[in-house]
């Protein structure tokens, strides 16, 4: 596992930004795997940046996100439909047709969720796939103890998610209790890992990511036995590295 070291956000964001444009210039036609949040913000607004300013095309790029909540209206400001819609996609020019994000409204969750997969597998798989990390090590919404061998599945988040996530909405009952989630072995099955953090909050779960055993207790642990992954970590994330 790789560790790449940034001294303030705007760091860690254009340096991601670069190794997705990267990509896109390597492959056009690629198939990438992208995150909500907070974390990965910076990163969208730079490659925006670079679109307007011709550095990429993403005309032939397919995405499919991590996860979206259940039972949220995909039109609410916070689900992850409209996040990626308001914070990326209607100023990219990828086309609509080829954007994927799971449908946490979908009548029958398990066939969503195989389908989710289907997809994923039909495009040849995801090439690089960009992760943001919760403080309790979660990656997508798998949350501790997942089972690492899960594919796109539902999930039921945990306390500590839902008490970090309330920030967006408001109040805390507001908070959806369930999700759809690629699961970890969909994430391991990516040809590259990109692993964003940064603040103080992230600095235990990086630590433990990073230099801890592998540990379904930190999910996102299991990337040490990916061929290729790279953390992208801010100066105070990175405090125990
Ligand atoms: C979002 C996702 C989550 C976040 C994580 C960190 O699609 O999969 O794992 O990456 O909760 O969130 P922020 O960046 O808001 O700290």
């Amino acid at each position: 596992m790789r560790i790449i070291r940034a001294d303030n956000y705007e760091e860690m964001s254009k340096k991601a930004a670069d190794i997705v444009k990267s990509q896109v210039i390597l492959k056009p036609d690629c198939v990438l795997g992208l995150a909500t949040g907070d974390t990965p913000l910076g990163m969208y607004s730079e490659l925006i940046n670079m679109y307007e300013n011709k550095e990429v095309d993403f005309s032939d790029v397919t995405i499919f996100n991590l996860d979206e909540y259940c039972k949220l209206n995909r039109e609410n400001a916070q689900s992850y439909f409209y996040y990626m819609n308001h914070n990326f996609f209607k100023y990219i020019n990828v086309k609509k047709k080829n954007t994927h994000i799971p449908n946490g409204n979908a009548k029958d969750i398990d066939e969503e969720c195989r389908d989710y997969e289907r997809q994923i597998k039909n495009k040849g798989g995801i090439d690089l796939q960009v992760l943001g990390i919760g403080a309790n090590g979660h990656i997508g919404f798998n949350e501790p103890a997942i089972n690492f061998e899960a594919e796109t599945h539902l999930v039921k988040l945990d306390e500590m998610t839902i008490e970090a996530n309330s920030r967006f909405f408001n109040s805390i009952a507001e908070v959806p209790t369930s999700a759809i989630s690629m699961g970890i072995k969909t994430i391991m099955q990516s040809r590259m890992l990109i692993l964003l953090a940064n603040g103080e909050a992230k600095v235990d779960a990086i630590f433990k990511t990073a230099k801890g055993k592998i540990n379904p207790k930190v999910p996102a642990s299991i990337i040490q036995l990916h061929p290729n992954a790279t953390i992208i970590v801010e100066k105070y994330a990175a405090k125990l590295l």
